[in-house]
């Protein structure tokens, strides 16, 4: 009998996905003629295919009904959360005849049907052979490791428990990243990848982070092994030098995912879609500062009371904004490579801050320059921008005055 296919597919994608041969199992497609792309992946306890169809590429693992449908809206749930994961297709059911079971109240019938959870493939990914090859700089391996705590810390902060977090479960890969005020930028991302067992809560308690935390930790345990079986030349990847610099990251930035929610919930300003991303968590009470001493000079200006949230929108619109063009058109950005606008800005307005009272008076825009371009070692050809950037920056800091 031939068997039925539904698709729960999104529209886009119909097309690619209704020529492929849904009747017979995905171990079986090569040998029909299917072209599958090899491609690494992580260890895997079910049949998982990548296939190219037409314009699209997609990896397709086989997979209980029930389940594939609740992973491909976990999928979507999380990329509406603005996490880094795999884009959801759909899943695709091959209706087979129930299995009859003897009971004591007379025959049942079990659901029988086998059903497909299909992702747009991510490509370029870099294989777990390069990534922890032999003689790896600690330099890069840290990258590595930094990428997996941001994931893990962004998932926590935002209700998200994976329940499966593993290194076979992550792809890293370099992705190209629009960061505001500065432009594209390379940075190594982790991805989820495997998304059935996740649980969305109001909130993740301590102890659910902590055993997500270990389980992962045991999961770069088992690649030793896996690798060393396959024979691939590395060192260890699980030392506790790893593990304590994986846990000590998981802790600052998930300390810093909390800032920058709180930020959000104050100002409306989500500080990395408008400011660009910031390193050390003290930055976004810096920020927040600078914004309640803007509400203040707004509201005497009023002379009635302006709300944080309106105070944050005249900053961003009069101060941040502007300073942060002048950076980019007068070329001060090029001085501070890896540095993002928010990133300068705290640390150009603190240094002022600073300079101001140990000297007991206003030191001005120059003299603040000069003493940031001197201690972040900025090339010595930046004096030519020094005077018109920092002549342009008292303005725009005056402009309020
Ligand atoms: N769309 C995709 N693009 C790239 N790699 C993928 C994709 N889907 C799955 N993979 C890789 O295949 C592996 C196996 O898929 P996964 O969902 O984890 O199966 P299992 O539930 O059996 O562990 C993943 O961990 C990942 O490395
Ligand atoms: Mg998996």
């Amino acid at each position: 009998m031939e068997s039925a296919i539904r698709f729960h597919v999104d529209l886009i994608f119909e097309k690619e996905i209704e020529r492929l041969p849904w009747h017979i199992p995905l171990a079986e497609w090569e040998e029909h003629g299917v072209r599958t792309l090899e491609i690494k992946r992580g260890i895997s306890r079910h049949v998982v295919i990548f296939v190219k169809s037409g314009r699209f590429s997609f990896g397709i693992k086989e997979i209980g009904e029930k389940i594939s449908k609740k992973e491909i809206s976990h999928y979507e749930q999380l990329l509406l959360r603005g996490i880094h994961t795999l884009v959801p297709v759909g899943y695709v059911v091959r209706e087979e005849e129930p299995i009859p079971l003897q009971t004591p109240i007379g025959v049942q019938y079990e659901e029988n049907n086998t059903s497909h959870t299909i992702t747009l493939l991510v490509e370029k990914v870099i294989p777990d052979s390069v990534l922890y090859r032999r003689g790896f700089s600690t330099e890069n391996r840290e990258r590595i490791w930094d990428a997996v705590a941001a994931l893990l810390a962004e998932l926590h902060s935002k209700g998200v428990y994976w329940g499966d977090a593993s290194l076979a479960n992550t792809l890293i890969r370099f992705e190209n990243i629009n960061v505001p005020f500065v432009g594209r930028r390379t940075e190594l991302k982790a991805y989820l990848a495997d998304a059935e067992t996740i649980e969305f809560q109001p909130e993740i308690s301590e102890s659910l982070r902590e055993a997500e935390l270990n389980f992962f930790f045991e999961s770069m345990d088992w690649i030793n092994g896996d690798l060393r079986a396959a024979g691939v030349p590395r060192d260890e990847l699980s030392t506790e030098e790893d593990k304590e610099y994986l846990r000590h990251r998981y802790h600052q930035l998930f300390g810093l995912e909390q800032k920058k929610r709180s930020f959000e919930l104050q100002t409306s300003y989500n500080i990395d879609r408008f400011m660009g991303s910031i390193a050390d968590p003290s930055y976004a009470d810096l920020l927040l500062k600078h914004i309640e001493e803007h509400k203040w000079y707004v509201s005497e200006l009023a002379h009635k009371e302006i709300s944080l949230s309106d105070a944050a929108h005249d900053w961003y619109e009069n101060i941040f904004v502007p300073l942060c063009a002048m950076f980019r058109s007068e070329g001060v950005l090029e001085y501070f490579p890896g540095k993002t606008a928010a990133e300068m800005y705290v640390e150009i307005m603190t240094n002022k801050y600073f300079l101001s009272e140990k000297s007991g008076k206003d030191v001005g825009m120059e003299r603040t320059m000069r003493d940031y371009m001197k201690r972040f070692g900025a090339a010595p050809t930046f004096a030519g921008v020094l005077k018109s950037a920092s002549r342009k920056m008292k303005t725009i800091l005056d402009g309020k005055k």
